[in-house]
């Protein structure tokens, strides 16, 4: 916990604090992974898994990141908005309205439709540049992309426009987080190989053949390809058990592989804003489903599942308070939720509460909220709403790389992330 950091923003009442040198161990340890020739693709889409857009994006490049991969057009087009010029890949739809406004010549377009590509074409002559994109493989995720045939073919007729040109193939998989046993992937890989082949054959100048996402990336350097397109890794995060079981077993069975040290990047804080007994029989919140079963003490949180922390957590989760764990009693309320303090010395109006992340000996895990919830890591971080300000923080110079003690204890210089509330008194000025 941060103290001094926390007494800047005494006006916040919830908060996320991503920590710089996080990020900057994650993308070094990837970067191991890939080694300098492959392209560090980090994915930052969504919000940067929630983590907030643009300083996150900015933040991976200073790490060393190649390129920025995001979801959609609009993405792209704010990256751009706040200056960033790194190549950028868009690996979901973009229709054809779309691409005059995110055409540029170092925005890479994944494409399997070809009046995707003559709008594209036509931006990219009207700009007097060309768009590069990457043709996506059908090969059994099914969900985006072409047969080979298929994909040979608008190869083809993209090769007779001006204003676009072909810089690579693409495809995900579907079966590589969920499972250790990863013979579904192979295939998926060997039938990316086998497309890479035939487009060799048919004369097709391939740059860039890529698959990897983050446990591709850890697990197997087969997938590597030219780029790698990493996401929940850089954000600290394991994909799944899975993938750090399948690591561990080939470590063990063979000695060989990569065990990366990931970081953690996020904190989700809030202040307590109440403190209130509650008699023998009282009940708390919505539906009465909590009774005290002693007189307690009870905190309140200015945090509901509108903020983004999931009703499911409902009588459930818990918080850390004080550095000891505060449980929710009853439901989760849009924007509140109700906490036992009664074993907790010394809370009051403004205690600091983590919801996810670290006080003292205690940690809430996204992976631990994420079994609560009946969900996946990836969603606890990308659900939490725009609403709550993200704090970069610059604990570079307090912290060495690779170091295990996270959060570290000096103080920070806090960069605000521009938040519905904080863009709102930035308007201000
Ligand atoms: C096409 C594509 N590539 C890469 C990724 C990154 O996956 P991960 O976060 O597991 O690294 C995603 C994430 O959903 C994706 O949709």
């Amino acid at each position: 916990m941060n103290h001094a950091f926390h007494q800047t923003i005494l006006h916040e009442s919830s908060w996320c604090e991503i920590s710089k040198s996080a990020i900057h161990s994650n993308v070094e340890n990837l970067r191991h992974r890939v080694g300098q020739s492959v392209l560090l693709g980090v994915v930052v889409k969504s919000d940067a898994y929630g983590h907030g857009l643009i300083p996150c994006a900015q933040e991976f490049l200073q790490a060393g990141a190649d390129w920025l991969v995001v979801n959609f057009a609009y993405e792209a087009i704010k990256l751009r908005q706040a200056g960033i010029a790194a190549p950028i890949y868009v690996c979901g739809n973009v229709s054809a309205p779309q691409a005059p406004a995110v055409a540029h010549p170092q925005t890479r377009l994944a494409i399997y439709d070809w009046e995707v590509a003559q709008a594209l074409a036509q931006a990219g002559q009207a700009g007097g540049f060309t768009v590069p994109v990457h043709i996506l493989i059908e090969t059994g995720t099914h969900r985006q992309g072409l047969t080979i045939e298929t994909a040979l073919e608008l190869a083809a007729a993209i090769d007779q426009l001006a204003g676009i040109q072909l810089e690579g193939i693409a495809t995900h998989y579907a079966d590589i987080e969920d499972t250790t046993d990863h013979r579904f992937a192979h295939q998926q890989l060997a039938h990316l190989q086998a497309a890479e082949q035939a487009f060799r054959q048919a004369g097709h100048d391939l740059k860039v053949v890529q698959s990897a996402n983050s446990a591709a990336t850890i697990l197997w350097q087969q997938t590597h390809g030219a780029m790698v397109r990493v996401g929940i890794a850089a954000y600290g995060l394991w994909p799944s058990k899975e993938t750090y079981a399948k690591v561990l077993q080939t470590f063990a069975d063979r000695g060989e592989g990569f065990i990366p040290h990931l970081k953690p990047v996020l904190s989700w804080r809030a202040r307590v804003v109440q403190v209130k007994p509650v008699p023998a029989g009282g009940y708390v919140g919505y539906g009465r489903t909590f009774r005290a079963p002693y007189p307690m003490t009870i905190a309140v949180l200015p945090i509901g599942y509108h903020e983004g922390y999931d009703r499911r957590l409902s009588n459930l989760g818990h918080v850390i308070i004080n550095g000891m764990r505060a449980p929710i009693c009853g439901r989760i309320c849009m924007n509140m939720m109700m906490v036992d303090v009664t074993h907790i010395p010394n809370v009051t109006v403004g205690t600091i509460a983590t919801l996810l992340g670290q006080d003292g000996e205690e940690q809430v895990s996204a992976e631990q909220l994420a079994s609560w919830m009946g969900t996946i890591n990836y969603e606890v971080v990308a659900r939490i709403h725009p609403s709550q300000p993200r704090y970069l923080l610059d604990d570079l110079a307090s912290e060495t790389l690779f170091s295990s003690d996270f959060p570290p204890a000096q103080t920070p210089v806090q960069t605000p992330v521009p938040s519905e509330r904080s863009a709102r008194s930035m308007s201000l000025f």
